[in-house]
C-alpha cells in the first residue's frame, strides 16, 4: 500500500470518526502489509467442517452439507455467528443469501462484494466454497479488529445452494425462473428449501441486484484442477470461467443379426460412435490450449449381446474460455463425423442443445490481484476456471475477479479434497490486499 496524500487525509478522516488506537495498523507499510489471522481461519474451516460430517468421522472424512439439509442450516448459523463477531450487519435476502455489511467512509460509493458458498455436494470436501466463505469473513474480521475502515462499504456474501445450480447468485442476477423454484431436488422444491433457510420465494424479485450495485465481486476458491499444484505456484489469477457447449449426437445404422451379418455389410452405429469419440479426442488435443472435450453419456440400441447396434445417442461437451474456439472445434468434429458416417454406412446428426457463454474476469481486477500477490511475495499465473462458480452470475451485473489456490492432487468434490493451510492463508491475504487496492483505486 503506497501512502498518498489522499490516503493520509482519508486516514485522518477515519481517525476523527473512530478510536485513536487505529493509527498504527492503518499505516501498515508496503514492506509489511496487514495479514489475516491464519490460525483463526484454519479453526473456522475446521469448525465449519463439523456440520455435515459423517457420524464418527474426522475432518479428513469430508462433509455432506447439501443445500437445504439440516447440516446446511447449522453451517449457515455458524457462519452468521462468525459474521456478527466480525462486526458485520446481517441481512438475508429472498433467495436466502446471507449478506454481512460494513460501512465505508464514503457512503455514496457502492460496496465491494466478496464471498462464496458453504453448501457442498454429497460426500464433498471441506474447501470448495468453505475456503472463500471463511476467508471473506476472516478478511472482514481482520479489518474490524485492526480498526481499518475502507472508503467503500464492504459486503460479505454466502450464496445459497451453489452446488445445485448457482441458485442464490442466479436469483441475484435476476435469472432464477418460476420453473427453477418448483424443481424438486432430494424430495423438496427449491422454493420450500429457500423457505427453510429463511428466504421468501414469493418475493424473489427483491433478491435481484441492480447492475453495478457493487464496485466489484471477488471470490477466493480452490482451483479444483491441478495446474497450480503441479507448477508449485501459490496463487492463480482467474481469467474467466469457461464457455460450455453441449451437443446431442444421433447415429443411425441398421440393427441386424450378429451371427449372420458379414462384417463388411454391417452398418454398426456403435462402431461409428467409437470412431467419433476418438475424433473428438483428436480434434480437441491437436492444438495447444486448455480446451477440453468429453463424450460422457451414451445410449446404445437395442443394446443386446447378439445384435449389431442400430442406433446410438451420445453427448459431446466442449469447454474453453474462448466461445469462438469451441465453436470452431465443433465444426471440425462435424466434418470428421461425416467421414465416419461414410466409412460405417451410418448417418450422424449433431445438434447443439446448450450454450453457456464465458464469464470473463475484469482485466483491472486481474491486474490488482497480481499486484496484491506481488506485495506479499507470492508468485501467480493466469488461468481459466473449468468449473462453474457464483462469480459467473455476478459478471452479468458488474466487474468480477477470482483468486485460486492449489488443490493438492487436483482432487475436489471428494472428502480427499485438500488445500494446504499455508495456501489457504495466502489466498485470504491476497483477497484482503486486493480489496484494499481496489478500494484505494
Ligand atoms: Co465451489
Amino acid at each position: 500500500m503506497v501512502i498518498t496524500r489522499r490516503d493520509f487525509l482519508a486516514a485522518l478522516a477515519v481517525l476523527s470518526a473512530t478510536a485513536s488506537d487505529t493509527v498504527s495498523c492503518f499505516f501498515a507499510s508496503p514492506e509489511n502489509p496487514i495479514r489475516v489471522n491464519a490460525d483463526r481461519l484454519r479453526q473456522r474451516l475446521e469448525g465449519l467442517s463439523v456440520f455435515g460430517r459423517p457420524p464418527g468421522g474426522t475432518f479428513a472424512d469430508g462433509v455432506s452439507r447439501v443445500a437445504f439439509s439440516d447440516a446446511d442450516v447449522a453451517g449457515r448459523d455458524y457462519a452468521i455467528r462468525l459474521m456478527k463477531e466480525a462486526g458485520l450487519e446481517l441481512r438475508i435476502d429472498a433467495a436466502a443469501n446471507i449478506f454481512g455489511r460494513r460501512a465505508g467512509t464514503n457512503s455514496s460509493l457502492p460496496p465491494i462484494l466478496f464471498g462464496s458458498h458453504i453448501d457442498s455436494v454429497p460426500n464433498g470436501g471441506n474447501f470448495d466454497g468453505d475456503l472463500g466463505s471463511m476467508s471473506a469473513i476472516e478478511v472482514a474480521h481482520t479489518l474490524y479488529e485492526q480498526g481499518i475502515t475502507t472508503r467503500h462499504p464492504l459486503e460479505v456474501v454466502i450464496w445459497t445452494d451453489e452446488e445445485g445450480g448457482l441458485i442464490g447468485s442466479r436469483a441475484a442476477a435476476g435469472e432464477l425462473s418460476a420453473q427453477d423454484l418448483e424443481r424438486i431436488v432430494r424430495g423438496i422444491t427449491i422454493a420450500d428449501g429457500l423457505r427453510k433457510l429463511g428466504g421468501n420465494p414469493e418475493r424473489m424479485a427483491e433478491a435481484q441486484r441492480a447492475h453495478d450495485s457493487f464496485r466489484c465481486y471477488l471470490e477466493l476458491h480452490i482451483e479444483q484442477s491441478g495446474n497450480l499444484d503441479k507448477a508449485g505456484i501459490p496463487i492463480g489469477v482467474v481469467e474467466g470461467i469457461v464457455s460450455i457447449d453441449e451437443y446431442d449426437v444421433v447415429i443411425t445404422g441398421f440393427a441386424n443379426h450378429a451371427g449372420t451379418t458379414p462384417m463388411l455389410e454391417r452398418r454398426n452405429a456403435l462402431l461409428a460412435a467409437a470412431k467419433l469419440i476418438e475424433a473428438v479426442q483428436e480434434v480437441v488435443t491437436r492444438e495447444p490450449g486448455r480446451q477440453v472435450g468429453t463424450v460422457g453419456h451414451l445410449e446404445v440400441s437395442p443394446n443386446a449381446r447378439n445384435v449389431v447396434p442400430g442406433l446410438v445417442r451420445h453427448t459431446i461437451e466442449l469447454r474453453d474460455l474462448s466461445a469462438e474456439k469451441i465453436a470452431r472445434l465443433a465444426e471440425e468434429v462435424k466434418e470428421r463425423a461425416q467421414e465416419v458416417a461414410r466409412q460405417t454406412g451410418t448417418t450422424i446428426e449433431i445438434t447443439k442443445v446448450e450454450h453457456d457463454p464465458p464469464a470473463q474476469a475484469t482485466p483491472e481486477i486481474q491486474a490488482n490481484i497480481e499486484k496484491a500477490a506481488a506485495s506479499l511475495g507470492l508468485r501467480t499465473i493466469r488461468l481459466p476456471s473449468g468449473a462453474g462458480h457464483d462469480a459467473q452470475m455476478m459478471v452479468r451485473l458488474g466487474s468480477m475477479g477470482m483468486i485460486f489456490v492449489p488443490s493438492v492432487g487436483s482432487i475436489s468434490h471428494s472428502p480427499k479434497e485438500f488445500t494446504r493451510w499455508k495456501d489457504c492463508a495466502n489466498g485470504a491475504n491476497v483477497l484482503l490486499q486486493t480489496i484494499l487496492l481496489l478500494d484505494a483505486a
